[in-house]
């Protein structure tokens, strides 16, 4: 399918994954709008994408906050003029053991990560509905399908996210929106490489590009098909 001219948000879009996604997309024609926190590493990525000669916008909000979610969303939809796609992306990645872990990180973790992913579905499922067409790329984990020590909060967010996203697709696909869960495993970027988990050597291990694409192909299928989930490993980190 081709994907020019279409309208995509992707949370989380200023550096790492999401930012990956944001100029591959990009690379295809599509206007891209992103969202973070940190408005400096939006910018440099808006300017990114407006070298690849489609319309960039960007919105600073948390997406703990669902008023600011339902605003910052409302926002770019309008700025774009229409929504086709949306990359649930934005996500924090806290590690530690279950009795050494606040409890307020516990829970922003699962604020950030389950309820974010749910605040920014709600708020563009009007417009995809509308147009009876849409499609919600909902950034899961590995760690979603099963939890492992030092975890507990980000494997319950990610297992939290498969479910939601399972009874969104079933729920939503009546109007012709594809949601896609995807169960990515390591990837280098700020949250592996800061937490341990790789040491991001190219070479072998999953780069922010290869996730990229590998959305990007899922979106070109077809509207007929929906593959509505899968995982990506590095084949010998
Ligand atoms: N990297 C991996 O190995 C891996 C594997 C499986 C799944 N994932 C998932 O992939 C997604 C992207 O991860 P990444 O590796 O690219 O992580 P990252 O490099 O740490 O980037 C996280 C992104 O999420 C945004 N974000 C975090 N908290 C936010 C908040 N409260 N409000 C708004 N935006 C927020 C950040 O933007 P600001 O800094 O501007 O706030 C940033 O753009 C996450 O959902 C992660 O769980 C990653």
């Amino acid at each position: 399918m081709n994907m020019r001219g279409k309208n995509a948000i992707i949370t989380g879009g200023g550096r790492g994954l999401g930012r990956a996604v944001a100029l591959v997309l990009a690379n295809e024609g599509v206007n891209v709008a992103i969202t973070g926190r940190n408005e400096e590493n939006l910018k440099t990525t808006v300017d990114e994408i407006q070298k690849l000669g489609v319309k960039a916008e960007y919105a600073v909000f948390s997406m703990d906050n669902e008023g600011s979610v339902k605003e910052g969303i409302t926002s770019l939809v309008e700025r774009l003029g229409g929504i086709d796609i949306l990359v649930n992306n934005a996500g924090i990645g806290d590690f530690g053991s279950i009795e050494e872990m606040s409890s307020e990180t516990w829970e922003q973790v699962i604020k950030t990560n389950l309820f974010g992913v749910y605040y920014a579905a709600k708020a563009v499922y009007p417009f995809m509905k509308a147009n009876n067409e849409g499609d919600i790329v909902n950034v899961a984990s590995t760690a979603g399908l099963k939890g492992g020590p030092n975890m507990s909060a980000y494997a319950a967010s990610k297992a939290a996210v498969i479910s939601l996203s399972q009874s969104m697709m079933a729920e939503w696909r009546k109007q012709n929106i594809r949601v896609i869960t995807l169960t990515p495993s390591t990837i280098a970027s700020d949250m592996s490489i800061q937490g341990g988990l790789t040491d991001g050597n190219p070479d072998k291990v999953l780069q922010p590009e290869d996730f990229a694409e590998w959305v990007r192909d899922i979106l070109k299928m077809n509207r007929r098909a929906l593959i509505a989930n899968g995982s990506i490993f590095s084949t010998n980190p």
